[in-house]
This record gives C-alpha cells, structure tokens and sequence, in this order.
C-alpha cells in the first residue's frame, strides 16, 4: 500500500513570524496521522520553519532550486544550499514557474537530477492546460512531461520522486477536476511510468493531486484508488483547512 503525502504549497505567502504561528498551530492538530505532511514554503521562512518543525512530524520543502551547485547564478538557490539548512523536499517545475519563469521539461529533468545528487527529494507536477485538455491532450500532455521529467533516473530514483498532478485550470480557480478524472489522468501517468520502468517501480511512486483541493473535497480525491495525497496551495495557509485535508481519513 503506498502511502498518503500531503503537501502544502504556500507560494509567495507568509511572512516568518505568521509561518512560524502557522506551525505551532498546525502540529497538534496533525501530530496523530499516519500520513505524510510537508510544507513547502518560501526560501525566508525555510530557517524558520526547519527549526519550529524540528521533533514534529511536519515535513519542510522549498518551491524550488536551481540545477548547478553554485556559481555566478544571481538571485538562485542551489540544493546543495537547501540540504545545507536541512531541507527534504523541492517542488520542481510548477505550472507557475513553467508559465512565468520559462522552466521546460529540460531544466526541470536537470533541477531534478540535482536534488538527488543533493539527497533531495523531488515533488514534480505535470499538468494540462483548459486548451489542451479541450483539444482532447491532456493524456499525451502529462505523460510526455512525466517521461522527460524523469529521463535518465535510475528506478530507484523513481521511486522516492513524487509526482504532483495539477491540471492547470484547476489552480486557484475553485475549479477541481472530478475525483473520476483526477484519477484517471493519474493512472496514465502510472501506466506510462510502468511502460517504461516496469510495475515494480510504478505501483510505488507516489502521485499526487493538485488543483483547488480544500477540506470540503479533500476526501473524495483522496480516497480514489491511485491519488496518493495531494498538493495544496490556497488551503494550506490556514492550519484548521490544512489540518482537515490531513486529517480527511480521521
Ligand atoms: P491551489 O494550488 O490549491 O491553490 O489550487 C495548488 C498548487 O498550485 O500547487
């Protein structure tokens, strides 16, 4: 059985002293779950958060990384400067960072290799977009991203990177895809994972879903048969949301 991993998102929100409130809040309401709860937060509050999470089962992740180690990259944050401080998980090749900072399955398959050199663990999204999915390519769409992303990983590897899927258009939209067809775009991403590393490795890979997930729709995507967890923007800011998305099999 693989497990569930809830994944919160906080994008360009929260200042260090409402992160670290946040928490506080947060880790008696989560301290009783099986499931796996990360945060992944801006690079300001990561100190903060790493050393308020710190004997809690609250997980700490950054939204992103560069794919060198160091160098004359202005403005980047390498995983090796992550690991650093403590970090687990890197979200890779968000939609936002796709569509507003010109990340491509190239540099997202790079971003990735880097985290594993650097004992990170991925969370990588693939997602359509409202035209590609109208035009009926949404399958080809998530499954070409999903293959590229992973070229060249070792099954291993594989095995310990999350997938997010997040249909586009259901990103702070409060439009959600149904549980039926979250599940099904999540099982083409597993047959084409099993297609090319075999069932061993995609019956383990945990993938998640993404878009406008909230406690009131939390536990029927959750309890399809191949979304393992979810990835959580809007409603991860708010620990009593958050907490009732983990809590959603209590
Ligand atoms: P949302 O964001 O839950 O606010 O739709 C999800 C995401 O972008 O990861």
């Amino acid at each position: 059985m693989r497990r569930k991993v809830i994944a919160g998102n906080w994008k360009m929100n929260m200042l260090p002293n409402e992160a670290m409130e946040m928490i506080t809040t947060l880790e008696p309401l989560v301290k009783e779950t099986k499931n796996e709860v990360i945060l992944c937060v801006p690079f300001t509050d990561l100190f903060y958060c790493l050393n308020i999470a710190q004997g809690t089962n609250i997980k700490i992740g950054a939204q992103n990384m560069h794919f060198e180690e160091k160098g004359a990259y202005t403005g980047e944050i390498s995983g090796k400067m992550l690991k650093s401080i403590g970090v687990e998980y890197v979200i890779i090749g968000h939609s936002e960072r796709r569509q507003y900072f010109n990340e491509t399955d190239e540099t997202v398959n790079k971003k990735i290799k880097s985290a594993f050199a650097n004992e990170l663990k991925p969370i990588v999204c693939v997602g359509e977009t409202l035209e590609q999915r109208e035009a009926g390519n949404a399958f080809e769409v998530i499954t070409s991203q999903t293959q590229k992303a992973l070229d060249g990983l070792s099954d291993e590897q594989v095995i310990n990177t999350i997938i997010a899927y997040e249909p586009i258009w259901a990103i702070g939209t409060g439009k959600t895809a149904t549980s039926d067809d979250a599940n099904e775009a999540i099982k083409k991403i597993r047959e084409k994972i099993c297609e090319i590393y075999g069932q061993n490795v995609s019956e383990r890979v945990i993938i998640q879903y993404g878009g406008s997930m909230k406690p009131s729709n939390a536990k029927e995507l959750l309890e399809m048969s191949d979304i393992d967890g979810g990835l959580i923007g809007g409603a991860s800011l708010k620990a009593e949301d958050f907490s009732a998305i983990v809590n959603y099999d209590k």
